[in-house]
């Protein structure tokens, strides 16, 4: 199970991402670093690692005698990462449905920023990151809360119930599939994992227009926002969609807003 299309992706869209995802997942992961207590000599994985950005940041703080680890399945976004390695950082092709070939109880700390919601099955990657943490290990992650869906996936959504675009269901690999806090921690403690930590955050911010909106959000979903719908009625649903953002415009821009899971766990030490 690769739990994606990966087939959207392009170029522009991977280095579009580099750039919209400084200020917001980015900037979201260095806040769940700093609250997973990543230190000098740790080894880290990082899932869903993207192009590289906060597991260059991760690389700084664990230092040389630490590793960081970031796989990903999007190989163009790898690419893109891999200009960021060095003697402690290493990007590989990769996917959180085969981790089999690390070898267990090899890692301090394994994170998923904004990828958990990519998982369609999420039991057997959890299970696999519980045998890859040393006792006492830290998993932590951020994901969308599926009670408190961003304003942005909600007007798409009903948009997209609508002819004639309801003649072109998407499919469930290319839509993100959220939790809420009670799941997740359940999820978790299914896992064998303690959990410290579960927050639903507030997540507001700002895009100028509907058009900016939708590219950050094909960016982040690595071209499945609208991926599915004939090229034609692309455009016209995102004029659709752009035109019921703007009754969310105030003077800093669109007000998008929603809610993020923010989840701390760790492997007992006893396991
Ligand atoms: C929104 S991006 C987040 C990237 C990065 N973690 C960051 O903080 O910028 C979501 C990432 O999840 C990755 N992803 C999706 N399905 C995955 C899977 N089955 N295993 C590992 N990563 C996956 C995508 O390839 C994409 O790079």
């Amino acid at each position: 199970m690769s739990g994606l299309s990966l087939v959207f992706d392009t170029p522009q869209l991977a280095q579009d991402y580099e750039l919209r995802s400084a200020d917001r997942q980015f900037r979201h992961g260095k806040r769940l670093i700093a609250e997973l207590g990543v230190r000098a000599g740790d080894h880290v994985l990082d899932v869903g690692s993207g192009t590289g950005l906060l597991a260059e940041h991760v690389a700084g703080l664990v230092g040389l005698t630490g590793k960081v680890l970031g796989i990903d399945p999007l190989p163009l976004r790898v690419e893109i990462a891999q200009q960021k390695a060095k003697a402690n950082l290493s990007f590989q092709v990769g996917n959180a449905y085969a981790l089999d070939g690390l070898p267990s109880g090899s890692f301090d700390v394994v994170y998923l920023n904004a990828v958990f919601h990519w998982l369609p099955e999420k039991t057997e990657p959890l299970r696999q990151i519980h045998r890859l943490l040393k006792p006492g290990g830290r998993i932590g992650l951020t994901t969308g809360a599926k009670d408190h869906p961003n304003r942005l996936q909600a007007i798409k959504r009903e948009v997209l119930s609508r002819e004639p675009y309801a003649s072109y269901p998407e499919s469930r690999d290319g839509t993100p599939h959220w939790v809420t806090a009670v799941e997740l921690a359940g999820l978790l403690g299914g896992a064998g994992f303690t959990v410290q930590k579960i927050e639903a955050q507030e997540n507001v911010h700002h895009q100028p227009d509907g058009r900016a909106a939708i590219a950050f959000s094909q960016a982040s979903s690595f071209g499945n926002f609208l991926g599915h719908l004939p090229e034609s009625l692309r455009s016209q649903a995102i004029e659709d969609i752009q035109r019921e953002l703007e009754a969310f415009r105030t003077p800093e821009g669109i007000r998008l807003e929603g809610k993020r899971l923010f989840a701390i766990a760790h492997k007992p030490a006893s396991h």
